[in-house]
């Protein structure tokens, strides 16, 4: 990867809950290319929607960089960063509630938006929008009058308004059934083909992986591993553990048990590959 559009290094979080400390990151490293559309995995707890809130500026994190094509969010003012919020990133929530006013109609929604980022003819580009996500008929429906499915493409419409050029998705189908889910991504596919947008998409549905370009596994806060997939053959080749910045190296649960609940091991360096192998208890001091 050349010239990354979004770059984080080191990306650490703490919240701090009264006396109590939660590590939500630590030392997470990514770069993401212009264009390319990334999935993200883990298990609940393992840091997604920080790292999401981190890359969109809503979340100013404890240590470690985001820098957004040049913009560093760490060094930004308060205007710089309201304006990359604002001009820059479109984020589609996990549910309707988070994503639409529920007084206003599928339309209303859009053009109050649209208003606000002083879009001109907002009633066309609404209708421009609500026709790009499939819901030319659907316009003047209250999001209670839409199914799930309906709702996150409004949803995703609302995302695009801005012509964004960082499109973040936390959970976007989480609420949906598999045929919902499978239609979501197909469009969010179709915009990534027609826009050259970048995405980056959180889901526990194994099924995305079929629309993106990499999936990468987040375990305890760290990208532990990627799958990518072949965009000729479509062809996915294999999970390949990511190493950090700094060297580390996450290994599963699978590989740590295959180790005999051992943790101290050896490395060796041979003809290019590394055989880790356990030291014996006898062996270590
Ligand atoms: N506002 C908060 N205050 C305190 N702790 C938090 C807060 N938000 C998240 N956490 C904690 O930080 C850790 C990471 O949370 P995060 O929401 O990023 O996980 P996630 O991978 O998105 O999980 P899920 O799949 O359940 O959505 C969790 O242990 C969580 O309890
Ligand atoms: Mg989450």
């Amino acid at each position: 990867m050349t010239n990354p559009i979004l770059e984080c290094q080191q990306l650490t979080h703490v919240y701090r809950v009264g006396d109590s400390e939660v590590i939500a990151l630590q030392g997470l490293d990514l770069a993401v290319d212009r264009g390319e559309m990334v999935g993200v995995i883990g298990q609940s707890g393992s840091g997604k929607s920080t790292l999401l809130r981190a890359l969109s500026g809503l979340l100013q994190p404890t240590g470690g960089s985001v820098r957004f094509d040049d913009l560093q969010l760490g060094s930004a003012s308060t205007h710089s960063l309201d304006q990359y919020r604002r001009d820059d990133v479109g984020f589609v929530w996990q549910t309707s509630a988070e994503n639409l006013l529920p007084n206003l109609t599928a339309e209303m929604n859009l053009r109050l938006l649209l208003d606000f980022h002083s879009t001109e003819n907002s009633i066309k580009r609404a209708h421009e929008l609500l026709d790009r996500v499939g819901l030319t008929d659907r316009r003047t429906h209250l999001p209670a009058e839409l199914s799930g499915g309906e709702q996150q493409r409004v949803a995703l419409a609302m995302a695009l308004a801005n012509n964004p050029r960082l499109l973040l998705a936390d959970e976007p189908t989480g609420a949906l059934d598999a045929e919902s889910s499978a239609d979501m991504f197909e469009l969010m596919g179709q915009i990534q083909r027609e826009d050259g947008l970048t995405q980056i998409i959180v889901s526990h549905d194994g099924e995305l992986a079929r629309y993106v370009d990499r999936v990468i596994r987040i375990r305890d806060g760290r990208v532990s591993s990627e799958n990518r997939w072949d965009s000729g053959t479509g062809e996915e080749r294999g999970e390949a553990l990511v190493i950090d910045s700094i060297g580390r190296l996450q290994l599963t649960r699978e590989q740590r048990d295959a180790l005999g609940g051992i943790d101290r091991v050896t490395a060796e360096v041979d003809e290019g590959a590394i055989t880790i192998r356990p030291v014996e208890e006898g062996r270590s001091s």
